[in-house]
């Protein structure tokens, strides 16, 4: 039963109340004190987000601060390689940095449900913990995004090395999509049995590949994983993330079953307006740097987006992740704009 007060899951059932669902990207993170003083605790990122009761009270943190229409469970895609037992590292001010994977043989399945079963129980406190109106998004990464991360082993500015490898090695590396894909749609269907009640799959690296390779690694997997969620789960909603994509976003849309799709500065607003906004919820776009550094311009930017894209099926978000330095006055003087704008029913 959907709470008639959650604007967030509402704006997916055509009963539409009028408000604009909100939430951000890296909402729980180390630009609120108050995250940072329970990350102090923790050496280890991931025995962070593997602990249950640190989990819930940094997810809460941002709804408590500024009432976002939802909340997004504390973890990272990057759940997904450890538990297939890769080794995940996270250094300070480095980012991430993983054993880098050449052969399928590694990985394994044997332990993925112990390893990930904090983030479920993580899910089951923070709902149980949640006020009904808002809403409990879990996550996953999207496999080539992920394969980016095995393969490299660290960030990187354009994965060159991934995809020369998914030429070069062909069987290697459908092998490795077709794990990945497996397994990110049984954690998502994990994290809904859990109590979340939406799912948003992260593409992040997507901006790099070419047409073909778009359908090939980002669209196809996309909809193999959207299908098994809504063989099961049918009224689910799904966000998809192809980040950076431009108007591939439209065959993304079209093609993969998602419910909603996530933009950012790669497409215009009228774009959206005009090309997206027909298929799917669409989702977005305020520049997570213009937050950090401008308040009066971040808040000209969001009346704006409010302006073209304020009304049903549209959910506010940003473009990508708040930044660690974004000051705390600036997300605020957003989420008043955000609170503040009604559109005629
Ligand atoms: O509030 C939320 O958005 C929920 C939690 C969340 C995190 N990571 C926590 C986190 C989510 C949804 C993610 C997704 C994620 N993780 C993505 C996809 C979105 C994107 O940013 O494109 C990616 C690519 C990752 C991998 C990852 N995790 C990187 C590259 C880093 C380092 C970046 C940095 O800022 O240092 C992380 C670490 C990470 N994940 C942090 C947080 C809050 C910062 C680590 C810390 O607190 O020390």
């Amino acid at each position: 039963m959907i709470n008639s007060n959650n604007t967030f899951l509402t704006c997916f059932n055509k009963n539409h109340s009028g408000k604009i669902p909100f939430w951000f990207m890296r909402q729980a993170g180390r630009y609120l004190p108050e995250y940072r003083n329970i990350r102090k605790n923790f050496s280890d990122f991931l025995e962070f987000c593997y602990n249950p009761e640190a989990a819930c009270e940094v997810t809460i943190q941002p709804i408590t601060r500024y009432g976002m229409s939802a909340a997004i469970i504390f973890s990272d895609i990057l759940v997904i390689p450890h538990a297939l037992g890769v080794d995940v590292r996270f250094s300070q001010g480095e980012g991430p940095i993983l054993t880098p994977v050449t052969d399928i043989s590694v990985l394994s399945k044997n332990k993925f449900s112990d390893i990930l079963s904090p983030v479920y129980e993580a899910i089951r406190i923070t709902r149980s913990e949640l006020p009904a109106k808002t809403a409990l998004i879990g996550f996953c990464g999207l496999p080539w995004t992920l394969a980016c991360y095995m393969i490299e082993g660290k960030g990187s500015r354009d994965f060159q090395q991934v995809r020369q490898v998914a030429k070069k090695r062909p069987e290697f590396f459908s092998s490795l999509i077709e794990i990945l894909t497996k397994s990110v749609a049984e954690h998502a269907v994990k994290q809904i049995e859990a109590g979340a009640q939406t799912i948003q799959l992260f593409d992040s690296w997507s901006g790099v590949l070419s047409e073909q390779e778009f359908w090939d690694y980002s669209v196809v997997p996309s909809s193999h994983i959207t299908k098994q969620i809504k063989s099961k789960y049918p009224d689910i909603p799904i966000i998809g993330f192809p980040r950076l994509s431009g108007s591939k976003m439209l065959d993304y849309a079209k093609n993969t079953g998602v419910d909603a799709v996530s933009f950012d500065g790669s497409v215009s607003l009228e774009f959206v307006k005009n090309e997206l906004r027909d298929k799917v919820v669409v989702q977005g776009n305020l520049d997570s740097i213009l937050l950090a550094e401008d308040k009066e311009e971040a808040v000209k930017q969001t009346k704006k987006i409010l302006e073209i894209l304020g009304n049903k099926g549209f959910i506010f978000n940003l473009a990508h992740g708040i930044l660690p330095h974004t000051p705390i006055d600036n997300v605020s003087a957003v989420c008043d704009v955000i609170e503040n704008y009604y559109y005629k029913l």
